[in-house]
């Protein structure tokens, strides 16, 4: 574990296999996060950019800067209700333990991007990730999107996206990152198999 700055808190290390099986059959409870949910997702957001997830989901440096920047009235304000963006919380308990944001597409009509994906780590290969994936699709859906997109490099996240109907598009393999990034997309216009 590592002292974290922004966090003012341990950042937990994210490997293979630190699930906590003592957990298994817990009660996930998948919420759309509204404002008074803003510092868990900030908390969640930096976790997953600053930790052991950052080769993950790091942004790229100028992105990086500007998102540890952001002014707690930013990360608030992004939670108010709006029609091109919502952002997904994951709770067991009180305890929100994992996080998905979507955001609408500016350049493709009726697409939207699903971002944002992370576990903590001791909650992790119990089927969260595909309950917050599936949460987004039906959010996506109910607001009239016909696309969803996904572009992401963990193996396990492009797993859990074919399973929930995602097909691979291209690979994009960014310069300087260990594992190649894969374009997904789904058609929300076909019915659910
Ligand atoms: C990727 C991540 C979100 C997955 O979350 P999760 O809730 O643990 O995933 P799920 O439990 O829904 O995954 C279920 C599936 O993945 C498999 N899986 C999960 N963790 C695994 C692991 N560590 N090793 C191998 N397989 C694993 C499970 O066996 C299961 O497959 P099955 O349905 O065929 O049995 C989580 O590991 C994470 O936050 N990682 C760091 C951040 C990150 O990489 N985000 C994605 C950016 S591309």
């Amino acid at each position: 574990m590592k002292e974290n700055k922004f966090l003012n808190k341990k950042v937990e290390a994210s490997k293979p296999g630190d699930a906590d099986k003592s957990q298994e059959g817990l009660d996930v409870k998948i919420e759309m996060a509204t404002e008074k949910d803003w510092q868990e997702v900030k908390d969640l957001r930096l976790e997953s950019i600053l930790g052991e997830s950052a080769q993950f989901l790091a942004p790229p440096p100028d992105m990086l800067k500007a998102e540890l920047e952001k002014r707690d009235q930013e990360w608030q304000s992004e939670l108010t209700p709006r029609e091109d963006m919502f952002t997904v919380l994951a709770r067991i308990g009180n305890e929100a333990v994992g996080i998905g944001r979507a955001i609408k597409e500016k350049d493709e009509k009726d697409a939207w991007r699903i971002r944002w994906m992370y576990v903590k780590p001791k909650f992790r290969n119990k089927g969260i990730q595909k309950k917050v994936i599936d949460a987004r699709i039906k959010e996506i859906k109910k607001r009239g999107g016909k696309k969803a997109i996904a572009i992401i490099s963990n193996p396990i996240s492009i797993q859990n996206a074919k399973s929930s109907g995602f097909k691979l598009s291209i690979l994009e393999k960014i310069k300087g990152k260990k594992h190649g990034f894969y374009r997904l997309e789904k058609d929300l216009t076909e019915p659910e198999k």
